[in-house]
């Protein structure tokens, strides 16, 4: 350990966000009434093609958290670590589903407690609701024409349907 109490109460919330859904919207609500300050940060994910540009994406969590104090968007290609270096930040945190996100998270806060000493990680437990949905099984579904209504925020759905260009649903 290299320092006993964390100096800020801020927190970076990284992730794909290809796009938010409503499980992500839920564990910032959550996070939000813990941390200070969030910092949603669109981050890249080399495993992962994506559908939205970084840009929509920050768009699309820009519109959908404008309204809640304290949360603000940021994206950045680098080293997640450099990123909470560059902020002065020693917090991620991220949202627990259910048990088959556990080996993925525990995998990625190891990493990058192994690149940088200063970070920790912290999880929340995601709404029981969102616990077996999220962005890559919504984009499957919709990309091949089914609902998934009501899995995201309507504006991102609307933006979803476009890209599929299946306006119909
Ligand atoms: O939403 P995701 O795709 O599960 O989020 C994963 C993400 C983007 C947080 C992770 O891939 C990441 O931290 N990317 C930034 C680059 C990095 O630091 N990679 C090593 C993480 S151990």
């Amino acid at each position: 350990m290299t320092q006993d109490k964390f100096a800020t109460k801020t927190a970076v919330y990284p992730g794909s966000f290809d796009p938010i859904t409503n499980g992500h919207v839920d564990i910032i609500k959550r996070g939000i009434r813990i941390f200070d300050e969030i910092i949603i940060l669109v981050a890249y994910n080399s495993s992962k093609s994506s559908l939205f540009t970084v840009e929509e994406r920050v768009a699309m969590i820009r519109e959908e958290v404008k309204d809640i104090e304290g949360v603000r968007v940021d994206s950045y290609s680098g080293l997640l670590v450099d990123y909470l270096k560059k902020e002065g930040v020693n917090v991620i945190m991220r949202g627990m589903r259910a048990l088959s996100d556990f080996e993925y998270e525990f995998q990625m806060t190891l990493m990058n407690r192994r690149q940088s000493r200063e970070v920790e990680t912290v999880f929340l437990m995601s709404g029981f609701k969102w616990f077996y949905t999220g962005s890559q099984i919504i984009k499957q579904v919709a990309s091949i024409g089914g609902s998934v209504k009501g899995l995201l925020p309507d504006k991102v759905h609307k933006k979803l349907l476009a890209k599929f260009n299946n306006g119909r649903k």
